[in-house]
């Protein structure tokens, strides 16, 4: 990269990447290194500043990460967060020590002094703490900045030697000007030029996977999603025909969507191989209404079919992924217990013999993965898609899978899709809303004649990490239209419901 770089230092904190993230905001690029990295390998790297994280540790116990402790002699700028700012302290000569009283959650900190990483903010504001320790004594030659009821010392600056220490998590939303001391740090005391845009990021990871593969061959699961065509439309840019796409049609996709990704990626200069595998996945759910079973075979179905193309391509050398930061965080920390099994191509590479993964967009959030996508060219309708689960229409669809029942719901969603798109009333909103084909049938009457068809479920709802949800407040003359529709146009069904349930105590999908 052509551009001043900020180097993180990583002591084992969970908010590394929004470290990271917040830096790239600022319009500066930003590494992370592992908090062992010597001083003599980051004077090589030549940042413009450094960037302690926070981290789970005391920094008294023996075995609690230190870095090298020349680095201090660099003369490069330094900023410590949370645990970072107590090693600082711990190892220039101060002391750390376990608080009275712990504090957890946002926290009023009052600024008492003026610096050069606060300017031009209020002396009282908001801030995210989380410690059980804090600093005790200060080093020679530094001055606490600001403090909290129960932390005396909650900033520190060493003005002389350039090093800054915060007790609170400045990365994080709650911390209300936290992105502003950031940004002062970056420019009032690294003095960056703000000269890293979102094209030096895609320019250096074509660049890193050009390096990483070379000539050799990568495959990648195509499903449609934001990530995986993102990844795709990245690679395609970076090795063009030697990027393998495969996209498996399970027969579970939504009206014409399959149509749409075959046009958008078969203009692209990559080699596109679209499986038709309908009849395989219907073949092996018949019969099957247990919702875990239906998850567990269309993954482990996906997983063969994606098999058996890999061997008529040759097996190639590398496998590409499109995760995506959040996606790390979750599978790495997730000791929880399995409501359901996601269904991605996760078991792929144990089973192929690759030679390696190639994850360019590993250090992004969503809607950084987003914005590079419409900067790649993709359509907005594509990129903006709201989630789509793995085994798609299959978990939308209570009791045993047919054809028939795929069509069904097929046509149901997407008029639900249409309405709720189209719906002239700009306050309906909605972050994810779909059609659901329950297993009730019930009884109605169409023209002079008893009917006895289907009941489909709407669902429609606001979230902002889908982790938790509310069911959206919908018009009602909005639903009316929907549910007339899809009992109008939608042949086996007499009968719409609307989902007015949040999360927890149900999921957002049925299955
Ligand atoms: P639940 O139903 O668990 O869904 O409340 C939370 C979010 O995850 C999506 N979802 C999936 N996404 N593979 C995915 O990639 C899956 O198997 C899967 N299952 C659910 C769901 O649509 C919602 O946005």
């Amino acid at each position: 990269m052509n551009c001043q770089t900020v180097l993180i230092l990583d002591f084992g904190g969970q908010y590394k990447e929004l470290i990271a993230r917040r830096v790239r905001e600022c319009g500066v690029y930003s590494i992370i290194k592992p908090y062992s990295i010597s001083a003599n390998e980051i004077r090589n790297l030549s940042p413009i500043g450094i960037i302690f994280t926070g981290g789970p540790n005391s920094v008294y116990d023996i075995s609690s990460p230190q870095c090298d402790p020349e680095i201090f002699s660099l003369g490069i700028p330094i900023l410590g967060i949370c645990y970072g700012m107590q090693l600082i302290c711990h190892m220039n000569g101060g002391a750390v020590a376990p608080c009275e009283k712990s504090e957890y959650g946002a926290i009023e900190v009052t600024l008492e002094e003026s610096s050069p990483i606060f300017k031009g903010l209020e002396q009282i504001q908001t801030a995210l703490m989380s410690h059980t320790d804090q600093i005790s004594v200060l080093p020679p030659e530094f001055i606490p900045l600001a403090h909290t009821d129960s932390c005396k010392i909650a900033a520190y600056s060493c003005e002389c030697r350039k090093i800054y220490g915060v007790q609170f998590h400045p990365e994080v939303e709650i911390s209300e000007h936290g992105i502003d001391m950031l940004h002062n740090f970056l420019y009032n005391v690294c003095k960056a030029d703000g000269d890293y845009s979102m094209e030096d990021y895609l320019r250096s990871q074509i660049q890193a996977v050009r390096e990483k593969v070379g000539n050799k061959r990568v495959l990648l699961g195509l499903s449609g999603g934001v990530d995986s065509s993102v990844c795709a439309a990245l690679l395609s840019e970076a090795i063009g025909n030697n990027l393998i796409c495969i996209y498996i049609d399970h027969g579970f996709m939504r009206k014409d969507e399959t149509n749409e990704i075959r046009s958008i990626f078969s203009e692209r200069k990559l080699n596109f191989s679209y499986v038709d595998a309908k009849d395989r996945f219907l073949a092996r759910l018949s019969g099957v209404t247990d919702p875990e079973k239906k998850r567990k075979i269309i993954g482990d179905e996906f997983i063969k079919t994606f098999e058996d193309e890999a061997k008529k391509h040759g097996n190639p050398e590398y496998f590409a992924q499109g995760t995506i930061y959040p996606d790390v965080v979750e599978s790495g920390a997730n000791k929880s217990a399995v409501i359901k099994s996601h269904h991605n191509v996760g078991g792929l590479p144990e089973r192929i013999n690759f030679e390696g993964i190639v994850e360019p967009l590993s250090g992004l959030f969503k809607d950084e993965v987003r914005r590079l996508g419409m900067m790649l060219g993709l359509p907005r309708s594509l990129v903006m898609r709201q989630p789509f689960p793995g085994p798609g229409l299959a978990v939308r669809i209570i009791g045993e899978i047919t054809k028939e029942k795929c069509d069904i719901l097929r046509e149901a969603d997407a008029i639900f899709r249409y309405e709720m798109e189209t719906y002239e009333e700009s306050e309906v909103r909605s972050d994810q809303y779909f059609a659901v084909l329950t297993d009730t049938k019930s009884v109605g009457v169409m023209g002079d004649f008893r009917t006895y068809e289907y009941t489909i479920a709407l669902r429609s709802v606001c979230t902002n990490d889908f982790m938790t949800c509310e069911f959206a407040r919908l018009p009602y003359e909005l639903l009316a239209k929907v549910s007339t529709r899809i009992t109008g146009e939608v042949a086996h069904v007499n009968r719409v419901v609307y989902d007015i349930t949040s999360k927890p105590p149900a999921t957002i999908e049925w299955e």
